[in-house]
């Protein structure tokens, strides 16, 4: 997982019509922004204090969202959208604390509610107006999802109510004749069953965009925009195997052919049969120059005695700078490194302290590298969901099982060893991954699931085999939902497939006797173990 660099060049993508949100630190910003997408409309997501209005005008949104956040309107300094905002006659819509400090910026008074709303509520639509059309009529129960203390008690004038539920009586605003809209709901979040449309009334009816978003679109400038930056200059391109190093480096290909070298590392780390799956898609399904470094020994020896996961993390991410410069100089003469970077890493996020957040993994990248081999970078997804990448990616001809795989982090299989690792237990493992996921997917749960994996744990336990004891070791299986990784839920198997899978793991794998199933959640867990 590649880290955000802010002090790269914005986005500020003006190709498309397209939607400027005003980020005010809610938790599910990103969602409003993947629900415009969907509906093929381009949008950005800028902090609320780096958005400067010269920079706002300059952009020239078809729209403008204010997105829900942490903060309390009624508190002194709290965030406010720029005034400009209400002055460009571009629509705008209120989210939750956008919806508030709208309120609060035309005239109307937001104050602390006497109930709190969280999770499912009911509104009744009272008005009709374009928002809503075709797809809450007047009259209407319709279920939403809030998440607020503070509610509107007076509206600006010009504004009328247009729906209200239990905690909040005016959970619905619009002032139709500026094109102003202000819902306390979160119309962004599954558990608004339409407020995806509601979002798409108010990009391509209100704001008038034309959804001309789509990836076929994206391809075709993105392969110009590549060939521009890189002129006749050597690109070099590191595979992981996974959905977005892969992506990235097809479309290169497909934009500078064999200008283009990728240079896959064997860690020894890899799931089974996982390297030989990269080598025979690059170089011998789509043809690009490859250079495959099996560099598993190195790897092994120097993880050898270390058990701390941290330690294992520096160990691995620093040996494998070393081999990835090694491989690059013998490409010879590149001038830029390409990196799966997507929108997530790239969005600034908003901060109300300006303090470091506590560092719980430290991901490993080739941070450090492009300085020191004086590369250019090259990330041509930069603008793109994960999802966005995989329909990307399935466009460029790849196999939709390939971009729909699980993610992978890249110290693969150490970090799913606690303890000391050694050749028997990766061994051990691979094996048990193997099962595990051939069951779910002969079960067809494999695209429900966001990642599921086989833990190897440091304890052996006694079992009775046949008619003899057996002293083997025990193994977790772990199976989360989850939208970005950042926060999780274990997967509700059904018992009958997890005694399937515990016995063929079982039956299967030599040096297993007992196998358990983890129902932690994200947080308290962590999706890996270590
Ligand atoms: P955690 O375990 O932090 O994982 O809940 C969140 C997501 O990040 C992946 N992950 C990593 N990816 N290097 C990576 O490239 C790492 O060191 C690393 N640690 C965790 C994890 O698989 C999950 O998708």
């Amino acid at each position: 997982m590649t880290q955000a660099r802010p002090n790269q060049t914005p986005l500020n993508e003006t190709r498309h019509d397209h939607i400027l949100i005003l980020d005010f630190g809610s938790q599910v910003t990103q969602l409003i922004a993947r629900r415009l997408r969907e509906s093929g409309v381009y949008c950005e997501i800028w902090p609320f204090n780096h958005a400067p209005e010269s920079r706002i005008k300059a952009y020239n949104p078809k729209g403008i969202i204010l997105s829900g956040g942490p903060c309390s309107v009624t508190e002194e300094n709290s965030p406010r959208a720029p005034a400009c905002v209400f002055e460009m006659n571009v629509p705008v819509l209120g989210i939750c604390y956008g919806q508030q400090t709208m309120v609060e910026q035309l005239g109307g008074k937001v104050e602390p509610g006497d109930t709190r709303e969280f999770g499912r509520a009911y509104v009744d639509v009272m008005a009709h107006n374009a928002l809503l059309d075709g797809v809450w009529d007047k009259g209407a129960h319709e279920q939403v999802w809030m998440s607020h203390g503070d509610r509107v008690t007076k509206i600006p004038p010009g504004f009328e109510i247009v729906g209200k539920s239990e905690g909040a009586p005016f959970a619905m605003i619009a002032d139709e004749s500026r094109r102003f809209y202000a819902v306390q709901f979160h119309p962004e979040v599954m558990h608004t069953p339409r407020g995806g449309e509601l979002l798409k009334n108010f990009t391509h009816k209100v704001s008038g965009c034309s959804g001309d978003w789509t990836m076929a679109a994206f391809r075709e400038e993105a392969i110009a925009k590549i060939r521009a930056q890189v002129g006749k200059e050597r690109v070099i391109c590191g595979l992981s195997g996974g959905v977005d190093s892969s992506v990235t480096a097809v479309l290169l290909h497909e934009a500078i052919g064999d200008q283009l070298t990728c240079i896959y590392v064997d860690n020894g780390l890899m799931r089974a049969g996982e390297s030989q799956q990269v080598v025979d898609l690059f170089k011998n399904h789509y043809n690009i120059p490859l250079i495959h470094e099996d560099a598993s020994k190195r790897f092994l020896s120097a993880l050898a005695g270390i058990s701390d996961p941290e330690t294992k993390r520096k160990t691995i991410g620093g040996l494998f700078i070393d081999v990835f410069e090694d491989c690059a100089k013998r490409v010879g003469g590149a001038a830029f490194l390409a990196q799966g970077t997507l929108y997530p890493d790239v969005i600034e996020s908003v901060s109300f302290t300006g303090g470091p957040s506590v560092t719980i993994k430290s991901h490993h990248n080739v941070g450090g590298l492009p300085e020191k081999m004086n590369l250019k970078l090259v990330e041509p997804l930069r603008e793109l969901f994960k999802d966005e990448v995989r329909v990307l990616g399935v466009k460029l001809g790849m196999h939709p099982d390939f971009v729909k795989r699980h993610p992978f982090p890249g110290p693969g299989l150490a970090i799913r060893i606690p303890g000391e690792i050694t050749p028997e237990k990766l061994d051990i493992l691979r094996k048990v991954d193997t099962v595990y996921l051939d069951e779910i997917r002969n079960a067809g749960l494999y695209d429900a699931i966001w990642q599921a994996f086989a833990v190897l744990l440091p304890v052996k336990t006694v079992g009775v085999m046949g008619d003899g004891r057996s002293y083997d070791y025990a193994c977790a299986l772990r199976a989360v939902t989850s939208t970005d990784g950042m926060t999780a839920d274990y997967y509700p198997f059904d018992h009958g497939f997890l005694g399937r899978v515990a016995t063929r793991i079982i039956n299967e794998v030599r040096g297993i006797n007992r196998v358990t199933y983890d129902i932690t959640s994200k947080p308290p867990g962590t999706i890996e173990w270590e």
